[in-house]
């Protein structure tokens, strides 16, 4: 029992809630026995106030713009770091050392071709299909092919679930763009590193020779590392919540990429560069800005706000300077869309709207620019963050599995339809339903 109390007073009966202290950020209370004790529910859509569980894998801060994994800073890894790493981190706690990290990065590679009768799952798509559509069901398809490693209950098998998952994401990915776009697949080459092999998947042709840009591969490198993981949000608590139930690894991340698809989520990367491209020019923008203003238009600046950030989003400042050193690369000295960007963001920075209700960029406000200046099509956009994310919702879904308290999530309800009534017999029936 902890030292610290909340006492809650529900129809003159007064309760002690016990207040649990994490190793940082905000204390909770403990609400579990508030049912039983008082038979009221706590009621919180959104989840704006609500802890949903005890995690050790990452911290935000989002008044001081802070993101750790396992305690790292984010600028950190993503300086001094790469993403194979960042996934070893995630799912073991602790940075590897040279070994380590040596049989990490092999077993990843050892897993890298999908099954052979794959392939012509995809071909059951139609060609206009989006990738992340694909995605989705191809990662529940998982669950079909790899059943061998679907006992969660085994620790074995659940590593060997996450290693699959993390090895052919990007095989996967390759191949709904390739289908996308009507190219031959290509397969996976274990001669190279991790993001070098994706972006030859994505991009070679059979007949041609690819050479891989290091600059591009170290910019996605680092992509895949900002979004690896980032705590409880809304794919990564549904991840947890399919999997609450004892459901397949594989089938509750295809619940993941499902939730991350949404404009509000991991969509806004593929919303923000079509909003960028239809503001088109700088002399547009304040007409954006006051349709961002006006409650009565549903237009939302793109890329900018977030739930938890208060603060600069500390992946935008990272993902603004990766924007830079790709258009660079490419010799791109005047890029109208980041100039548009660029411009947005110091207008809205300086705006009271703004400021008020302290929206910054968050990190899909340059990422769409690098993605597309990298030769990705915006359909491949929220893809690109399913594949980096994915890690992320593993390692939360194993920190689920393995919790000794771990039970079947089951949120409740304010009810406010009809009381109880009778059946009436169709004749009888005056109104239309509507
Ligand atoms: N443009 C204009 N106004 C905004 C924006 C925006 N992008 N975001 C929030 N607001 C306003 C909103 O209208 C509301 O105003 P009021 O209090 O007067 O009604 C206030 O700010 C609070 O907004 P909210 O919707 O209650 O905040 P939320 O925490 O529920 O939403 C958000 C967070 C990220 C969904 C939202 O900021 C948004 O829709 N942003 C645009 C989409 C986006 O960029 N999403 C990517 C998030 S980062 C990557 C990821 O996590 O996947």
């Amino acid at each position: 029992m902890s030292e610290k109390t909340a006492n809650l007073a529900v129809n003159g009966k007064t309760m002690n809630l016990a207040v649990l202290d994490g190793t940082m950020g905000p204390s909770v209370i403990d609400v579990t026995p508030l049912y039983k004790e008082s038979g009221h529910f706590t009621y919180d859509p959104g989840f704006t106030s609500t802890a949903s569980c005890q995690s050790k894998i990452t911290f935000i801060d989002g008044d001081k713009g802070v993101l750790l994994y396992r305690g790292y800073p984010i600028e950190e890894l993503a300086e001094q770091g790469d993403f194979i790493e960042t996934c070893y981190l995630l799912l073991n706690g602790e940075l590897p050392n040279r070994a380590q990290k040596q049989e990490f990065s092999s077993i990843i590679k050892m897993h890298t071709m999908l099954h052979e009768q794959f392939s012509r799952f995809f071909h059951g798509f139609h060609r206009n299909s989006h990738p992340m559509s694909i995605m989705v069901a191809s990662l529940g398809a998982m669950s079909a092919f790899y059943h061998d490693s679907l006992d969660i209950t085994d620790d074995r098998q659940r590593d060997i679930a996450s290693f699959r998952l993390i090895s052919k994401i990007p095989t996967m990915a390759a191949m709904a763009y390739k289908y996308h776009i009507g190219e031959p697949f290509i397969y996976p080459d274990n001669n190279l590193g991790y993001v070098e092999n994706f972006l030859k998947m994505c991009f070679a042709v059979p007949c041609e020779e690819y050479k891989v840009n290091p600059v591009f591969a170290h910019a996605l490198d680092t992509i895949f590392t900002l979004h690896a993981d980032h705590e409880q949000n809304a794919s990564t608590s549904t991840v947890r919540l399919a999997g609450s139930s004892g459901a397949n690894p594989f089938a509750c991340i295809a619940a993941g990429v499902a939730c991350l698809w949404g404009p509000a989520h991991g969509g806004a990367n593929e919303a923000c560069l079509k909003m960028l491209e239809q503001i088109g020019t700088k002399d547009h923008i304040p007409e954006y800005i006051a349709r961002a203003k006006d409650h009565n238009d549903p237009f939302r600046l793109m890329g900018f706000g977030h739930r938890v950030y208060k603060n600069y989003d500390p992946r935008a400042r990272i993902m603004q300077n990766i924007c830079k050193s790709v258009l660079a690369e490419l010799g791109v000295h005047h890029d109208p869309l980041f100039e548009v960007a660029m411009e947005l963001e110091q207008i809205a920075l300086t705006d009271e709207y703004f400021i008020e209700k302290k929206l910054y960029p968050n990190v899909d406000f340059y990422s769409g620019i690098v993605l597309k200046a990298l030769g990705f099509p915006t359909s491949m956009f929220t893809v690109l963050f399913a594949l980096a994310r994915s890690v992320g919702w593993i390692a939360q879904w194993k920190e689920m599995i393995e919790d000794p308290q771990q039970k079947i999530g089951r949120p409740r309800q304010l009810y406010t339809g009809h009381t109880k009534r009778s059946y009436v017999l169709m004749d009888k029936r005056s109104r239309a339903i509507s």
